[in-house]
């Protein structure tokens, strides 16, 4: 029997609420298997801590989440410390201290999901973002000089390295190819962006030669806003810079339906580090503390987790049942126009992973017998 190492971090605001319901839906999960199980360690990280410490994790956290082989995070966001020291004293330092350059974001509108287009019919949007995340705008590198004076000056430098640009164009080809369609998008923004974004495309189409099997367009940015919207089905695997697809995955679980649903993988494709998986929604202060957020962005995260351990099955078997809790209208949450609390949702979920796997017992017995 093996079993995963977990480090559950939930952060701020409804990460935690929504990460132990993830963790719960993990156990409903291993308690079907026989060859697997959890061992999970939670990680009090976040504003609070940063409140009492100085620091949103301590300096020598990352060696606490090394040995792990896979964490489940929930939001880094507080109203009271300033955003740039929560995004980047947690959840970037765990991404860029594991070096996980490539964040995986599936769209898909679930069944009984209503999403907002109206020509759109569920099949036509079936899309996963890849993300670089790593470098490009939120590499860190700039500065400011002259603070408070007339002649202040600040910069933000997009950096990308040819080295960088190529292990995320050859995972996002790769991607394509495991994909039915084999069909990949290129966003860029090299009209205007005449340095690293040329680049980018010189880069994309000599990768392309290693994959003469997936087909591939180009797109700039701003125009795959309007065809993610006017003509989704002509997309499916899409790759992008860090803060352009930053952009268009909130567009895109718009478009599903619901930010709430959205899941997220940050991996490390090498496997030299843990990888972390996390729902895409905010810490969402002015519904956190009430019971009220969607898991099921969590669960999704959940069911990616499972994928990268290698457990497809049980990832399958989840993907199944989250189906079926979000065909059930009366198990929808407020971001879904419903009234369904965090607490039945994830119990919805969890009884039907319990039923099933009653049921495949008693089918084995009757066979036995
Ligand atoms: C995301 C989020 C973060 C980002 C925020 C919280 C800084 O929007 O994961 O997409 O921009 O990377
Ligand atoms: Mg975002």
């Amino acid at each position: 029997m093996k079993t995963y190492r977990i480090a559950t971090i939930p952060g701020d605001g409804i990460g935690k609420e929504v990460v132990p319901a993830g963790q719960r839906v993990l156990e409903a999960i291993a308690a079907r298997s026989n060859t697997f199980g959890f061992a999970f360690e939670n990680f009090d990280w976040g504003g609070d801590y940063y409140r009492q410490h100085g620091a949103m994790m301590p300096a020598d956290g990352l060696d606490a989440l090394r040995d792990k082989d896979a964490i489940l995070f929930g939001s880094a966001g507080d109203p009271h410390i300033p955003d740039h020291i929560t995004l980047w004293g947690l959840r970037l330092k765990i991404c860029q201290g594991f070096d996980q350059y490539a964040n995986v974001r599936p769209t898909r509108i679930l069944p009984g999901i209503d999403g907002p287009l109206k020509r759109c019919a569920p099949q036509d949007l079936d899309w996963v973002i890849v993300r670089e995340n790593s470098e490009g705008e939120y590499a860190g590198v700039g500065g400011r000089a002259h603070q408070g004076h007339p002649i202040e000056v600040a910069t933000d430098v997009s950096m990308m390295t040819r080295a960088g640009v190529e292990r995320i164009l050859r995972f996002a080809f790769r991607l394509a190819q495991t994909r039915p369609r084999k069909l990949l998008t290129v966003i860029t923004k090299s009209n205007a962006q005449r340095h690293a974004m040329v680049m980018w495309d010189e880069i994309a189409l000599q990768i392309s030669q290693e994959f003469p099997d997936v087909r591939w367009d180009k797109e700039l940015v701003d125009a795959a806003t309007a065809r993610m919207v006017n003509r989704p089905a002509t997309l499916d695997t899409i790759v992008a810079t860090n803060l352009h697809a930053d952009i268009l995955s909130d567009l895109a679980a718009a478009l599903a339906g619901s930010l709430g649903i959205a899941p997220t993988a940050n991996l490390d494709p090498e496997r030299r580090y843990p990888s972390m998986f996390e729902p895409i929604h905010g810490s969402a202060f002015d519904i956190m503390g009430k019971g009220l957020a969607n898991p099921v962005g969590t669960f999704w995260s959940a069911v990616m987790m499972l994928e990268h351990l290698g457990e497809d099955a049980a990832a399958r078997q989840l993907m199944a049942v989250i189906e079926r809790v979000t065909a059930d209208p009366s198990l929808h949450t407020g971001d879904l126009g419903g009234s369904a609390t965090t607490a039945q949702v994830t119990d919805a979920v969890c009884a039907l992973l319990a039923s099933e796997a009653a049921g495949g017992t008693a089918a084995t017995d009757v066979k036995a017998a």
